[in-house]
């Protein structure tokens, strides 16, 4: 079986990260446009930077929940019966990864990296960035950016996404409200390809009504009640 899932802040945010849209519009007390766009950064790049250095040093002291680690199990149980799992996610921290889940594609780039906007070299980094920091490459000062997909930007890796959904048997969307595309297009292109589609979201996301078959509640319990019962299905065949 070939399983596609699609993950937003929610599977992160018994983590203790913030999601974006549950607070008045505002994402840890910023408009969105002031910080998570290329203007945004053209026009005061030091907020920019500041307001990324804190989500990283929150990353650094939150740890995978009760829901990264189902997909880690699940990915086991697939690959040990011929199957796939591919993880695409939204989210730019890196508790999939430390979940145990391998090969996790990040359409909105990682909170983990930096990206030159002088050459366009990408690198890890494990501290903060400044207005005047590095590029290793090129050696440009002030260029270095978080790699981040800002608003206006285009997500990576539509090329592979697109071919993993086309030869997905299942298509699960996890922590998302469906608010921002292309990813919450997604759903439509597994319907119209015949696919099977699940919802496992706190609430009703805007598409809800799109899937097959919708479960809401909070990730850490809810991941794992249905991972539990893919692998048996896996396992047994049943
Ligand atoms: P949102 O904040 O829009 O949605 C998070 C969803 O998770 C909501 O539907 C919540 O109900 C749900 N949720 C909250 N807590 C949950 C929990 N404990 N268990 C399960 N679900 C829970 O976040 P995304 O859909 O990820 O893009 O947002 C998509 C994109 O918008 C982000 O990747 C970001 C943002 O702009 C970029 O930065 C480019």
């Amino acid at each position: 079986m070939n399983i596609f899932i699609l993950t937003g802040a929610g599977i992160s945010a018994e983590s203790g990260l913030k999601t974006f849209r549950d607070n008045d519009g505002l994402w840890e007390n910023h408009r969105v446009e002031d910080v998570a766009t290329p203007e945004a950064f053209a026009r005061d790049p030091d907020l920019v930077q500041r307001f990324y250095n804190l989500r990283r040093a929150a990353l650094a002291d939150a740890q995978p929940n009760s829901a990264h680690i189902a997909l880690a199990r699940l990915q086991d149980a697939l690959e040990s019966h011929d199957g796939t799992l591919t993880l695409v996610t939204q989210n730019v921290d890196d508790l999939h990864e430390r979940g145990g889940v391998s090969g996790v594609i990040h359409m909105h780039g990682e909170l983990m990296r930096a990206l030159c906007a002088a050459c366009a070299y990408a690198w890890d980094i494990a501290d903060d960035l400044h207005v005047d920091s590095q590029c290793p490459a090129c050696g440009t000062k002030g260029s270095a950016r978080p790699d981040i997909v800002w608003f206006g930007e285009m997500p990576y890796h539509m090329d592979r996404i697109e071919a993993a959904l086309m030869r997905a048997d299942l298509f699960v969307s996890i922590g998302t409200s469906g608010a921002v595309y292309p990813a919450a297009g997604f759903v439509h292109a597994a319907r119209s390809q015949g696919i099977r589609t699940i919802e496992l979201n706190m609430e009703p996301s805007l598409g809800s009504n799109y899937f097959d078959e919708a479960r809401h509640g909070p990730a850490g319990r809810i991941v794992p009640e249905w991972t539990d019962q893919i692998i048996d299905h896996i396992k047994t065949g049943a």
